[in-house]
């Protein structure tokens, strides 16, 4: 009988067709977007469930509110068991509590150092891509990769380094089948998922990715019994939660963290310098700035330095509007809301479209245009709080915003004051394809030339 289904599904190829529906989100973002967004609100079929998708910035208030803090069962897929991302209410706010020391102002002082160390290793790297089109991708990943394994687990930034591109790889491919799951309905319960071939690929992956976390976990041992750390400062993700969360708990914690906090970070780091190789202008103003915040090759480890530089933090910004990474948020409603009129029942599906949100021309005049001073103190303060929500919005909001805005500001600091950066493609040629985080439809080429004045220091 198996094989019998997995024939004709495959033969029918249904995944491939849900899953290229699903890539033309993108138009089908902007065509609902209309004229006016506050009152868009679309049903879209996303394999057996009907999704209603809520456009305007005022929506977002309701759905993401704090008293619907259940996901639906589709961000289970990406395999992370009950971890922080997935987790059920209950779960979710203790572990939270948890967590969230992991990102105070003191810590986060301590993660600006490693962040620090590894992009200026990233940063010499990139000497042997100048003058060239290139798209880091394999670059910055595997270099995200290696701050959020030291930060979690310890693991030295040039440790393991066979492991971590075979990690990224996993990473990416786990992704790629949650997305396979999630548009074909007949992957949705898992007893007839496991029916179909695809679910032999799917849960092997799972396992090899589990089994690449155990190897992390085995070094950390490893490396803890040949020099023991009993400074506060210097525990990691594993020592804050051990002897707090039963093992498969901290298991699922730490993929969660390494997986949300390495992948999300370096698809919005490729996006952002690909904004500005497409924006001489922008650059040439934000060199100038981290010039005279960071002077000469002063490291860029000091985060109340970083904060003191306002034009950086607006090009991220602005990047992070225009090019949102993760394609939206969707929550099962504990209650029913009201929305534009209409009644939406107690255990709806209902999502949020960050791309959507992010281009309402009534927020964002132009919203196509890459315009880092939509962000300077005067304009940002008319922009509602609900209309930039790369990272969520209310209690689930990403736990590692913090840390992930200090580290484009870190890699961006570094690379700008190191070369100016020219996209080869205009950015309007590039589309964005709904996955797990929004994928360029063609590389993001930069072409990197070096400023003469400091390169050989940094
Ligand atoms: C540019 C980088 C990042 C983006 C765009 C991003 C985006 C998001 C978004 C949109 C959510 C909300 C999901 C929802 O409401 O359903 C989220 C949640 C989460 N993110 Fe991030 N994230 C980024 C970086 C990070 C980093 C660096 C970490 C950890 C070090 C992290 C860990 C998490 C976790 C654990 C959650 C679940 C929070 C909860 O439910 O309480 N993320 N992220």
């Amino acid at each position: 009988m198996d094989s019998i289904i997995s024939q004709k599904i495959s033969s029918w190829d249904i995944g491939r067709r849900f899953g290229q529906i699903f890539q033309n989100l993108t138009e089908f973002t902007y065509r609902a977007i209309g004229s006016n967004p506050l009152q868009s609100l679309q049903i879209l079929w996303i394999s057996i469930f009907p999704v209603v998708f809520a456009f305007g910035h005022e929506a977002v208030e309701l759905v993401l509110h704090k008293k619907n803090l259940k996901k639906p069962k589709a961000y289970t897929f990406i395999g992370i068991g009950d971890g922080l991302l997935a987790s059920e209410p209950e779960v979710w706010k203790v572990r939270r509590k948890l967590i969230e020391p992991f990102f105070t102002t003191k810590k986060m002082r301590d993660h600006a150092k490693h962040m620090y160390e590894e992009v200026k290793s990233f940063g010499q790297q990139l000497d042997g891509e100048v003058g060239k089109p290139v798209d880091l991708v394999h670059q910055i990943h595997t270099s995200t990769l290696n701050i959020i394994l030291k930060a979690t687990a310890s693991i030295p930034l040039d440790d393991l380094s066979e492991d971590k591109e075979r990690y990224v790889e996993l990473v990416n491919k786990v992704e790629k089948n949650a997305v396979k799951r999630v548009v074909n309905p007949f992957y949705q319960l898992d007893w007839m998922f496991k029916l179909f071939k695809f679910s032999q690929v799917y849960y092997k992956t799972i396992k090899n990715f589990e089994k690449a976390t155990d190897k992390i976990l085995s070094r950390r041992k490893q490396l803890l019994k040949s020099s023991p750390s009993n400074e506060t400062e210097n525990q990691d993700f594993v020592d804050l939660l051990e002897g707090k969360v039963e093992r498969q708990g901290l298991y699922n914690e730490l993929v969660t963290l390494i997986g949300a906090g390495h992948e999300t970070t370096a698809v919005a780091l490729r996006w952002l310098l690909f904004n500005l190789g497409n924006h001489l202008d922008v650059q040439e103003k934000l060199y100038q700035e981290i010039s005279e915040v960071f002077l000469g090759d002063t490291p860029l480890n000091d985060t109340d330095k970083i904060k003191e530089c306002i034009y950086l933090d607006q090009c991220v910004k602005e990047s992070l509007r225009l090019n949102p990474t993760v394609v939206g948020v969707s929550r099962e409603l504990e209650e029913d809301i009201i929305l534009n009129d209409t009644k939406l029942i107690k255990g709806s599906i209902c999502g949020v479209a960050s791309l959507a949100v992010h281009h309402d021309p009534n927020v964002y005049p132009n919203p196509t245009k890459y315009d880092p001073d939509r962000w300077s103190p005067e304009n940002a303060s008319k922009i509602p709080k609900t209309a930039f929500i790369p990272f969520g919005y209310g209690p689930r909001i990403c736990i590692g915003y913090r840390y992930a805005m200090l580290e484009l500001k870190i890699y961006t600091a570094q690379i700008i004051r190191k070369f100016s950066l020219r996209s080869t493609r205009p950015h309007g040629s590039v589309s964005m394809l709904y996955e797990v985080t929004f994928q360029p439809s063609l590389p993001l080429e930069i072409i990197m030339t070096p400023r003469n004045n400091n390169q050989s220091n940094l």
